[in-house]
């Protein structure tokens, strides 16, 4: 399968990267190949503007170039998985805006469903499992991400993970890398 690794943080080298780089060594050595995103080194601009706003009475508005250049990025590809680190118990703008303005009217949703039947959305935490439950934010984010987007665009075959306690220290960090591998094991 090839897969497009979606990476949403300001830093490459950071618990975050290094979770996307593990999931993704762990997935090319099953046979897959991984083509990466790396966001916010592409200088991604999350921000939806008029040319990219949907139109409800046409299925068939050409968007932006670069949101153009994105879909296409998605067609060549089999299956999408997003890394992200939570920010405010939901995802960074910056991939929050990459979906506002890729996963468009008459493409992702309306006359047209998602083109890839699987995506998994992997979130690395700083808070533990504990202090998530506590206030429902598993949940919250768990349902907009999982339902409000991925089965919303008709996606099949999708995961939502949360790798929890990025900011605890040890044990968590090496425990978010290992996960991370296995779920790569596991795609
Ligand atoms: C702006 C901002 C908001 C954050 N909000 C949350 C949050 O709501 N819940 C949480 O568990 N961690 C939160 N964190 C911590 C990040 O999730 C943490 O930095 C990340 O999981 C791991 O580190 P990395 O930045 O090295 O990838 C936040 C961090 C930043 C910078």
């Amino acid at each position: 399968m090839k897969v497009l690794l979606v990476l949403a943080h300001p830093r490459r080298d950071s618990l975050s990267g290094r979770a996307a780089d593990a999931f993704a060594t762990a997935v090319a050595a099953n046979g897959h190949t991984v083509e990466c995103a790396d966001l916010a080194a592409e200088k991604f601009d999350p921000v939806l503007r008029e040319p990219d706003e949907p139109d409800w009475s046409d299925d068939d508005k050409v968007y932006s170039e670069a949101v153009r250049r994105e879909m296409a990025r998605i067609e060549r590809n089999d299956a999408t998985v997003m890394v992200f680190p939570v920010w405010w118990w939901s995802m960074p703008a910056l991939l929050k805006g990459w979906i506002d303005r890729v996963w468009n009217n008459g493409w992702a949703y309306g006359a047209r469903k998602f083109p890839q039947r699987r995506v998994w959305a992997i979130g690395i935490a700083g808070a533990t499992e504990e202090a998530f439950a506590k206030r429902g934010y598993d949940s919250a984010i768990r349902t907009q991400i999982d339902i409000g987007i991925l089965d919303y665009c008709g996606v099949s075959e999708r995961r939502f993970e949360l790798l929890y306690g990025s900011i605890e220290g040890q044990p968590y960090p090496e425990r978010i890398l290992r996960r991370a591998e296995e779920l790569g094991r596991a795609f």
